[in-house]
């Protein structure tokens, strides 16, 4: 899939200058090290970086450092000779070669082990790699993007991570908050999420309805956007109808106690749910009489009208 800014979506402040920054380092040659919890988005806003480079037509190779043992990460990575170890039948090329003028994004770079961030630091101030069981280093031309949801500065203070690196990674950093403190995220990637979902699930949701989001504004999300997806995604596969409702919602989702009290309406927004509840308890108490009804509540015909048709009473 080809990935760019316009796939990040969101209107908060704080992903405006994740973009902003992200747009600016793109066509340089920079390592950038993209850091957030899992779930943030991390993955996508170094996609959209390659994207946006003028490496884009070249690969984008995504490594998980923390998924490999040791040998097998530094075989993958920087390539290995016929013969330098039990299995090695040939001459294997690694991915810092195999880019070729594209982008290598190492996934998880706080999991990489000691010796390898030597390697690694060779690659970022020299363009030149070892293959395991070679004397002879080779030039390479690859732009190393990097992601964390470790906190690099702690790893580097307890000796775990190698501290010429760490500055090295960390010209450039792009930190991406998490959703809980950014839930003006929420109502965009609620309805990206069910626009990109509806044809897989072939539905035909038309959104979600106002209070869906604001539940959903209020939780922490400890997963992200991923577990946002998540949770949409299994909305709609048990939901009916257009819109999705809050009792389509996941129960555990909102059972928690947090949840319940995490959510408080603003100022606005409560009134409004008041006025809409006491227009249809007087709607109801004069047996539909609209003109009944304005004159109880003392306001005119036509603006009755007005807030029946903004509040959706039928
Ligand atoms: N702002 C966003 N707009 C649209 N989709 C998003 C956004 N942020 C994250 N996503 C989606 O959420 C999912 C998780 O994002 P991604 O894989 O980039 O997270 P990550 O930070 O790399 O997580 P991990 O640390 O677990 O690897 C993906 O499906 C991604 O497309
Ligand atoms: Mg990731």
């Amino acid at each position: 899939m080809n990935h760019d800014m316009s796939d990040i979506i969101g209107k908060s402040r704080a992903l405006r200058a994740v973009l902003e920054m992200a747009m600016k380092v793109a066509p340089t040659q920079s390592t950038v090290l993209i850091t957030g919890e899992s779930g943030s988005g991390k993955e996508l806003v170094a996609h959209a970086i390659h994207a946006q480079s003028d490496r884009r037509d070249k690969y984008f190779l995504p490594v998980n450092c923390g998924a490999l043992p040791e040998t097998l990460l530094e075989s993958l990575l920087f390539g290995h000779m016929k013969g330098s170890f039990t299995g090695a039948f040939a001459n294997q090329e690694g991915l810092f070669e195999r880019a070729r003028g594209g982008t290598i994004f190492l996934d998880e770079i706080g999991e990489i082990p000691q010796h390898l961030q030597v390697k690694l630091l060779r690659v970022l101030e020299a363009r030149e790699i070892l293959s395991i069981g070679s004397t002879t280093p080779r030039k390479v031309d690859v732009r190393v993007l990097a992601a964390t949801n470790r906190e690099l500065q702690k790893e580097v203070e307890q000796g775990r991570f190698r501290d010429d690196l760490y500055f090295r990674l960390n010209v450039m950093e792009i930190h991406i908050p998490p959703l809980r403190e950014r839930p003006e995220d929420i109502p965009l990637l609620v309805e990206h999420l069910i626009e990109k979902h509806n044809p897989e699930l072939k539905r035909h949701f038309k959104g979600a309805e106002p209070a869906v989001i604001q539940a959903l504004m209020s939780l922490p999300w400890k997963g992200n956007v991923r577990e946002l997806d998540n949770v949409i995604e299994h909305t709609m596969i048990l939901a009916d109808g257009d819109w999705i409702r809050l009792e389509d919602l996941p129960r555990s989702l909102l059972g928690g106690k947090e949840a319940v009290h995490a959510y408080t309406p603003n100022l606005k927004e409560a009134l409004k749910q008041f006025e809409k509840q006491h227009i249809e308890r007087v709607l109801e108490q004069v047996s539909q009489d609209r003109k009944e009804a304005s004159r109880l509540l003392d306001i005119s015909l036509s603006s009755l009208y007005r807030k029946i048709e903004e509040f959706g009473i039928s």
